[in-house]
């Protein structure tokens, strides 16, 4: 069977990205025409998952009325014959059963996940992180799918990573299994350069066992003090329960700044709205560098 259900966690504080996300959600900063959190759902949307559960806090209710019907507004945009305009709006509601949950405390990514429990219930499900945005030509959590499915295994999606750069991400003891699939025998949360087993580290996608869920309920926190989620994924993967998939496509880290600068120019020149004009607009500028 293949996942039905996808959490995102949008919890977080984005602390990188002060002042402005001091009110405004990292989550609803524009991709162009669309805040970045659409981007994510409509990843899951095209993997054929139909309910979605963002994690939130007290201060994000803006993407829970970014997934609502707007009624006033589509009313005077199909009044003033902006057929166009109105179907754009009512489609954000629509594209799929979006819900909510508020995470009380910020106290890690695996705590966040932990929130999500009940919805989950007793089904795998994929977890797409709220400021991991993606270009590929096929959604990335759908690659990591048709492995669990195949496999009967929880999967994380991994690239490799320099070795400069790991030490801010999550490093992978990994073993060749098949093609683009690996085995993994262990990993560690942002490791110091004589803890890294591979430059190959986990990029914001997963479909999980929910397996995981006692393993959170029982953890201490870990690195800086928050519940993490590597080191509930460690323990399914010292039990040989983990694949990893090198996915095809390319990640934003759209909670830094220059991973959202980049994202936001590449998924613009690509979008048929302003790609051409923003495309004349760089080589002009790029002239005067
Ligand atoms: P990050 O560390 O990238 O996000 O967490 P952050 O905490 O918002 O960022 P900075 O470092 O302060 O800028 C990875 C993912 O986990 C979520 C975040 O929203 C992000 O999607 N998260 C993190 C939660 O949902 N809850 C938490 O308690 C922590």
């Amino acid at each position: 069977m293949r996942i039905k259900k996808a959490v995102i966690p949008a919890a977080g504080l984005g602390t990188r990205m002060l002042p402005e996300t001091k009110t405004i959600p990292k989550e609803m900063l524009p991709i162009g025409d669309r805040p970045s959190i659409q981007y994510i759902v409509e990843e899951a949307v095209a993997a054929g998952i139909e309910d979605i559960l963002i994690i939130t806090n007290r201060s994000k209710a803006a993407m829970e009325d970014y997934f609502d019907y707007h009624p006033e507004l589509e009313e005077r945009l199909l009044r003033a014959g902006r057929e166009e305009d109105a179907a754009l709006v009512r489609r954000t509601a629509d594209m799929a059963n979006v819900m909510f949950v508020r995470q009380k405390q910020t106290l890690g990514l695996g705590h966040a996940i932990w929130t999500a429990r009940r919805f989950v219930g007793s089904e795998p499900f994929a977890v797409l992180l709220g400021d991991d945005v993606m270009a590929a030509a096929r959604p990335v959590i759908g690659q990591l799918d048709e492995v669990a499915d195949a496999e009967r295994c929880s999967v994380v999606g991994v690239q490799a990573v320099s070795l400069d750069d790991i030490g801010k991400y999550c490093s992978l003891d990994v073993s060749h299994y098949h093609d683009r699939v690996f085995r993994v025998h262990n990993m560690v949360e942002k490791p110091k350069p004589s803890e890294v087993f591979s430059p190959y580290a986990i990029l914001g996608r997963y479909v999980l066992s929910p397996d995981i869920f006692p393993i959170l309920e029982n953890l201490s926190p870990g690195y800086g003090g928050e519940i993490q989620l590597t080191d509930a994924l460690a323990v399914l993967a010292r039990r040989g329960e983990m694949l990893a998939v090198e996915f095809e496509g390319k990640r934003y880290d759209t909670g830094s700044l220059e991973g959202y600068l980049q994202c936001v120019i590449e998924l613009s020149l690509q979008n048929p709205r302003c790609g051409e004009a923003l495309k004349t607009y760089i080589k002009e500028l790029a002239r005067t560098l």
